[in-house]
């Protein structure tokens, strides 16, 4: 029985009930296989600019890309909820521009909710998106968009005066009416009291067991991105190694004229090819 597709009550409601799950994706074949596993949540995030695209930055990644893998993404999820993770400078400009770009997402892509990174006026994005009508994700703690503002891809809220900033971030965030909000690389004892604050459900990525839910990019749990790998990533297997594997024995079995056999062959009759060949002598 296929399940029903998950909406923003079901994920306000499963706070303090069970954990919420929420991976990446960026295509098709991914997000299929994500979403028949019953994962709650899909993110397209920004991060589809180092995992998929091979840039240096989640800064390098626009709107136009965003929407492109956001509606592969949403033709697959039956179940998921899906959320389009606003890329840098779509949101920043100005509140109005916010919202435009959110609506995109919507709109053209599909999507159930959009995600944005905190930053000093943010407020004012979230609450123009969420006043039109579309529930926001918030995203604070280390904020990559940001991170030459923050002293870089650092762990966030080690000290009083930043543990305190992070905690008036999401109830700020709250307040407005944000329906989630992810916690990226800051304490467990800071992302237990955040969540413990909230009414809303936190996720955490790099912030301990506290949060109601955890999110990973599904290239790391996979093995499929090796250029760096976060102190909070866990490799449940390693498919880098199995594609490699694949991709050799295909190598060899083309140049050892092993592949293609008889079975990945199509035939014609005898006297249908007779008379092709007869036409064709000289
Ligand atoms: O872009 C992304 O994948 C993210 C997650 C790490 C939360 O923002």
């Amino acid at each position: 029985m296929e399940e029903a597709k998950i909406t923003i009550q079901d994920i306000a409601s499963l706070k303090g009930k069970r954990k919420i799950t929420m991976l990446t994706a960026y295509d098709y074949p991914l997000a299929d296989l994500v979403d028949k596993a019953g994962i709650d949540i899909i993110l397209v995030g920004d991060s589809l600019a180092n995992v998929v695209l091979g840039l240096e930055l989640t800064t390098m990644v626009g709107m136009q890309e965003m929407l492109h893998h956001s509606k592969a993404v949403t033709r697959a999820a039956k179940h998921s909820l899906v959320i389009g993770d606003m890329p840098y400078e779509s949101y920043q400009i100005n509140p109005k521009e916010a919202m435009k770009n959110a609506k995109r997402f919507i709109e053209e892509a599909d999507c159930d909710a959009v995600k944005l990174e905190w930053f000093d006026k943010c407020l004012e994005a979230a609450k123009e998106i969420i006043g039109s009508g579309i529930p926001v994700m918030g995203h604070i703690g280390l904020t990559p968009q940001t991170a030459d503002k923050i002293g870089g891809f650092k762990v966030q809220g080690k000290d009083i005066s930043s543990a305190l900033g992070l905690i008036e971030q999401a109830i700020e965030l709250e307040k407005c009416g944000c329906f989630a909000i992810v916690l990226e690389c800051i304490p467990d004892k800071i992302a237990c009291l955040i969540t413990e604050r909230l009414k809303i459900p936190t996720l955490g990525i790099g912030a301990g067991i506290h949060c109601d839910g955890q999110v990973l990019v599904t290239y790391d749990l996979l093995g499929l991105f090796q250029r760096f790998k976060p102190k909070f990533i866990k490799q449940y297997v390693n498919l880098s190694e199995l594609i490699e594997k694949a991709i050799h024995d295909y190598k060899r079995e083309v140049t050892e004229k092993k592949f293609p056999a008889k079975e990945h062959s199509f035939g014609i009759s005898e006297e249908e090819f007779k008379k092709i060949f007869i036409s064709l002598k000289p």
